[in-house]
């Protein structure tokens, strides 16, 4: 197992290492073998099988697309956003989740975190659409203005946000709500059910760091099986026959037409024959990064230096963002430089997108305009959390933070 060769004593250990073995070595030398390399048959079961583990009681729809990025834009597109609206987002995110909302024409209006948590707060995203569709700017400083069409929420780090209250304020306004569940496979709402799959489409990444991984891809959910048919035409150049179909399937032609001007989004066929062999370990590497975090939350939740990242039972565990207390969290810089030099890699998870230069300058935001997402991302320290982590590694890491002290 790749995997499990990380080594502990005083090597380093690394931020992140993908959860790799033979089972996808040998799914790739299949699919090299098998002269087709690009999006066919591995990619259509991909889809299926995805589909089938999210579906429960009501049937979904899954198309996979080469990143969370690309189908996040192709979601919106698909939802025919467009200039004069506006998308509803945390500013606590990754790039993607404002910029494909922008590549469509339409603006952005970020929300702060609710109290103690990394996730949106809802009061702020009832308040903003509320705002928008009194045809005011998003903020009382300022901000973008246009009829609030999406909420974006963002199931940080694995944590399912509330989606009941979400959907309820995106209903009042009559927004899409389209779920970043970039972090969130599989993640789990306080009722059970599947993040990525309670809203109008769910976008979920298998970035090299993510929880399952095809080095590079995503996965567009929806219940709504005319959006995932958008999805996929844009997916592919706005071209009504596959490839595959083109060149496997009965009436097989080298005729096709555009019908609308799309993308180049596919997952290939090597990535997906990846992405189902990690799909069925999915259930026992988030049974690993779970043990993982009920050790660091023993060890952190009993000092008075740091908090504990809030978690629930069906949290995907996806990070392990410590947040610093005073007076450690006035050096956090220094301390992510210490815990580095110790051989300890780690990260921050985020840096909010209301203080990015570009969104200063196009919406007129800046520091203290989002004092919760600013008081978070000032104090957090994201840990190595990863399934082949073995306990001594685990245990070096929180002797170093403890060393901090
Ligand atoms: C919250 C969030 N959304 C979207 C993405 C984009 O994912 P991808 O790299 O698959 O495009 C990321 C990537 O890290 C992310 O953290």
């Amino acid at each position: 197992m790749l995997a499990d060769s990380g080594g502990c004593g005083t090597a380093n250990i690394p931020f992140f290492r993908p959860f790799i073995g033979e089972e996808e070595e040998e799914a790739v030398l299949r699919v090299l073998r098998s002269g087709w390399l690009t999006t066919a048959g591995e990619a259509l079961a991909f889809e299926r099988e995805f589909a089938e583990r999210l579906s429960r009681a009501k049937p979904l729809a899954a198309a996979a697309v080469s990143s969370a990025t690309g189908g996040l834009h192709l979601a919106l597109e698909a939802l025919d956003l467009q200039a004069g609206d506006v998308a509803l987002i945390p500013t606590y995110t990754f790039a993607s989740t404002a910029e494909t909302a922008i590549h469509t024409g339409a603006e952005a209006a970020f929300i702060d975190c609710a109290e103690d948590s990394f996730l949106l707060d809802t009061e702020a995203l009832e308040r903003t659409a509320r705002r928008l569709s009194e045809g005011k700017t998003a903020y009382e400083a300022g901000g973008p203005s246009g009829r609030p069409r999406v909420v974006i929420p963002v199931h940080f780090g694995g944590l399912c946000c509330d989606m009941k209250a979400v959907n309820e304020t995106a209903r009042r306004y009559g927004m899409a709500v389209v779920e970043d569940a970039a972090h969130a496979f599989p993640a789990y709402s306080e009722t059970g059910e599947p993040a990525g799959a309670l809203g109008d489409a769910g976008v979920f990444s298998f970035y090299a760091t993510k929880t399952i991984t095809t080095g590079e891809g995503g996965m567009v959910v929806s219940r709504d099986n005319d959006l995932i048919k958008r999805v996929a035409l844009l997916r592919c150049h706005g071209i009504d026959r596959p490839v595959w179909n083109r060149y496997t399937g009965p009436a097989a032609s080298w005729y096709y037409e555009v019908v609308q001007a799309g993308y180049k989004y596919n997952l290939p066929d090597i990535l997906a024959a990846i992405g189902r062999v990690q799909l069925r370990r999915a259930d026992d590497l988030l049974k690993k990064r779970k043990r993982i975090a009920a050790r660091y939350d023993a060890a952190f939740s009993a000092s008075p230096f740091f908090s504990i990242p809030p978690s629930t039972a069906g949290d995907a565990r996806h990070l392990y963002p410590l947040r610093l207390n005073p007076p450690l969290a006035a050096v956090r810089g220094d301390c992510v430089k210490k815990l580095q030099e110790w051989g300890i890699g780690v990260s921050v998870h985020f840096i909010p997108l209301h203080t990015m230069p570009y969104y200063r300058k196009r919406y007129g935001t800046g520091y203290g305009g989002f004092p919760r997402a600013e008081d978070a991302y000032s104090r957090v320290i994201s840990l190595p959390i990863w399934p082949g982590m073995t306990d001594s590694q685990v245990e070096r890491v929180i002797a170093s933070v403890f060393k901090l002290i």
